[in-house]
């Protein structure tokens, strides 16, 4: 297999040339050649034109697009062109049109209208992605093949009889005998015991909840249906082309399909992220996707497949990112393990329903704030070779399940939860006190990290209580959050206090919830947000919470405890008097229960002594409240450094700032600043000041 990475980051973007007349081609590679660009990705939409009808392929124009590239020195990264099936296809065959959970069938003309059990979808997919594969598969130009595009995007469920009856594949695949799929699903319930499996439906909509279980499947044959479709691409393109590598692009934090089950089966992880320039958590959110993609790919580098250059046209009011803001955000990938920054697109498209997006060459041409940004961060990443490859290594990891978000987020529960916002609130809090965090399958190799984090494992086997438990006692600090270990892998409640293996690791049980009203309460409802007060138990060594309270939300329970100490308990309210908080020592290590969602404060303090008593050395610094988010990630011997909050800071580490060439001690970083320093050994002072980074030895001028 060929690497699927140059010496220096992968610099480009999506490149459409067959939207413009060739004239322009010539323009194009001149340009992308100034702005330093060594990638394109070619063809992801172009199937109508590859393949104008069924079986007639028209190759010309992208075999001379593919030589003018070479010609110029670019690299390609070449689509299947199977993301966007052509009118002919659809007209051909309606039936292949997804159908939407309440019966409408979707209708062509926009894109990935198919439904990913259409074997005539998987037929027609393949025949285009043979015949790419035959011609351009050994093209001096090709260096990746990018299959299909953004899978599961619009279309991440389809209802229909076809998507039905592949279903019904899949559970017996899974059960084996329609008596274990009753049991499984608890069918006893609501009548709904099922004679054999061809009496199975997907879960359509119905008068009150679908059977849970069924719903939870169906989401996982979702993912599986889709990871099928890629499969089917992969298998064509290995036999045809074994040495050139393949991947697809992710859509970061992505609640359609499971990327853990998808990670093993390309080749390099690619992921797609369009933070919100005008939100000021969109780099919190934007760190965590990408340590997402880091994660998946076991550490390796990642390609950022696609970002905007400037504004997107898919929100109600679309901010450009400010001036320096799109340089950032492509730092914070590089600095999370990226090693290819490119963009959707290069070219601004000047018709069809995306030419009021952005692109690295935008409408108004060369004369312009976006495209000199272009350049530059072009011919800086030019000058990265030293990254490519290096590795970026965590010292928490925080478990993420896409079982857990499908299942926490359906009906019936006892309050309606935003999994993505719990897990998110954790990232942030690690991140912010100067950690690199890897998010982590419960049962994937918890030992190596000091810290593991929890959040609201709500679907739980008995293989994760145990992985967790093993963590816990090799010695690492785990802290447990409020909804895990609720129901099994078949959504079964666990009996006997919740928590499952998971009580003897923590040494409490849980007896009831008391969910608080707010956040996420349904309009009509309470509309003021409730709150719970949490105070140290008296008594107790080494309070966690700053000022001895902290102020929590949305969720409280009712913990009793078999052997673990109360570290903090509710004060007033319904539960007042009662464990919010406890710690249990569990061979070398320490379990920790947290039975209610404290603010950022809290959340702050309960990190701080995580890192304390697993004795981490944080590397990085633990930020000022209101400071904004100043991000430092290590990765390999380089410190990256970048600052999105509003006020400039100021860097207290030695070294040389690689893309200026400056001294880093002493300099200051304005809002969107970026450094990237070699410098080792860097210490990270625990304490507020006014210093961003301590060296190892701090110099007399800024102690
Ligand atoms: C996705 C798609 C692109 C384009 C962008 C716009 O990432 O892959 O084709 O539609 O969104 O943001």
């Amino acid at each position: 297999m060929n690497s699927p990475f140059a010496q220096s980051p992968w610099f480009g973007g999506d490149y459409n040339p067959e939207q413009w007349p060739e004239a322009v081609w010539e323009e194009d590679v001149d340009l992308m050649r100034r702005a330093g660009v060594n990638l394109v990705t070619v063809g992801v939409f172009a199937w109508s034109l590859l393949e104008p009808e069924e079986g007639r392929y028209e190759f010309g124009w992208l075999d001379d697009v593919l030589d003018l590239l070479h010609a110029n020195g670019l690299k390609v990264d070449l689509a299947t062109a199977t993301a966007s099936p052509p009118p002919w296809f659809s007209h051909a065959y309606p039936e292949s049109l997804p159908l939407t959970i309440d019966g409408v069938r979707l209708s062509p003309g926009s894109r990935q209208e198919y439904c990913p059990s259409s074997p005539q979808y998987r037929r027609s997919a393949g025949r285009l992605v043979r015949a790419l594969a035959e011609r351009y598969g050994d093209h001096p130009a090709v260096v990746l093949w990018h299959i299909n595009n953004e899978y599961g995007c619009h279309v991440s469920r389809c209802y229909c009889d076809e998507s039905a009856a592949a279903f019904r594949r899949w559970l017996e695949a899974k059960y084996g005998s329609i008596a274990a799929l009753n049991e499984a699903w608890g069918t006893a319930f609501w009548s709904q015991r099922f004679s054999s499996f061809a009496e199975i439906l997907p879960p359509r909509t119905t008068p009150a909840y679908a059977n849970p279980t069924q719903a939870l499947d169906f989401d996982r044959f979702s993912s599986d249906e889709l990871l099928a479709c890629y499969l089917s691409e992969k298998a064509i393109l290995r036999e045809v082309t074994p040495g050139l590598p393949v991947t697809t692009n992710f859509m970061g934090v992505f609640r359609g399909v499971d990327y853990w089950s998808w990670a093993p089966h390309v080749d390099v992880v690619s992921d797609d992220l369009y933070p919100d320039p005008a939100d000021p958590a969109g780099p919190r959110a934007a760190a965590m996707a990408r340590d997402l993609m880091r994660s998946l790919g076991r550490g390796r580098p990642w390609i950022l497949m696609e970002q905007a250059a400037g504004a997107v046209n898919t929100r109600p009011s679309n901010a450009p990112k400010a001036a320096g803001q799109m340089r950032a955000l492509s730092y914070q990938a590089l600095a999370r393990g990226a090693d290819g920054i490119l963009f959707f697109q290069w070219r601004q498209s000047a018709a069809g329903a995306e030419k009021f997006h952005s692109a690295m060459l935008p409408h108004a041409g060369t004369e312009t704030r976006v495209w000199r940004e272009v350049e530059r961060l072009g011919s800086e990443l030019g000058g990265l070779g030293a990254v490519m490859g290096t590795a970026t290594r965590a010292q928490a990891a925080l478990v993420f399940d896409w079982d857990s978000w499908w299942a926490i987020e359906q009906r019936g529960l006892p309050a309606a939860t935003s999994y993505l916002a719990l897990v998110s609130r954790w990232h942030a809090a690690l991140t912010e006190a100067g950690l690199t965090v890897d998010l982590v399958q419960a049962d994937a190799g918890l030992t190596a990290y000091p810290i593991v984090v929890v959040p609201s494992l709500f679907v739980m086997t008995d293989a994760q209580a145990e992985a967790i438990d093993a963590a816990a006692r090799a010695g690492s600090s785990v802290l447990v959050t409020d909804q895990t270990g609720i129901v099994d892998e078949n959504l079964r409640a666990r009996l006997g206090g919740y928590l499952g293996e998971l009580q003897s690791t923590l040494g409490v049980w849980i007896e009831e919830f008391w969910p608080l009203a707010g956040a996420w309460a349904r309009p009509g409802a309470i509309p003021v947000a409730e709150e719970a007060t949490i105070a140290p138990t008296v008594g107790v060594a080494g309070a966690v919470f700053v000022d001895g309270r902290a102020t929590a939300a949305e969720w409280t329970e009712a913990v009793h405890v078999r052997e673990a100490e109360v570290q903090a308990v509710f004060v007033g309210g319904a539960l007042d008097g009662w464990p919010a908080l406890t710690r249990n020592t569990r061979g070398a290590g320490a379990a920790w229960y947290l039975a209610t969602r404290p603010d950022a404060d809290g959340r702050a303090a309960l990190v701080r002594r995580l890192i304390t008593e697993s004795g981490v050395r944080v590397e990085r610094p633990v930020l000022e409240p209101g400071c904004g988010f100043v991000e430092s990630v290590r990765r390999g011997d380089l410190l990256f450094v970048i600052n999105h909050g509003a006020a400039p800071v100021s860097l207290a580490v030695e070294g040389t700032d690689l893309l200026s060439g400056d001294a880093s001690l002493g300099m200051l970083l304005p809002q969107h600043g970026v450094a990237v320093i070699a410098a080792a050994n860097v210490d990270v002072q625990l304490s507020p000041g006014t210093s961003t980074i301590l060296p190892k030895t701090v110099p007399s001028s800024i102690r």
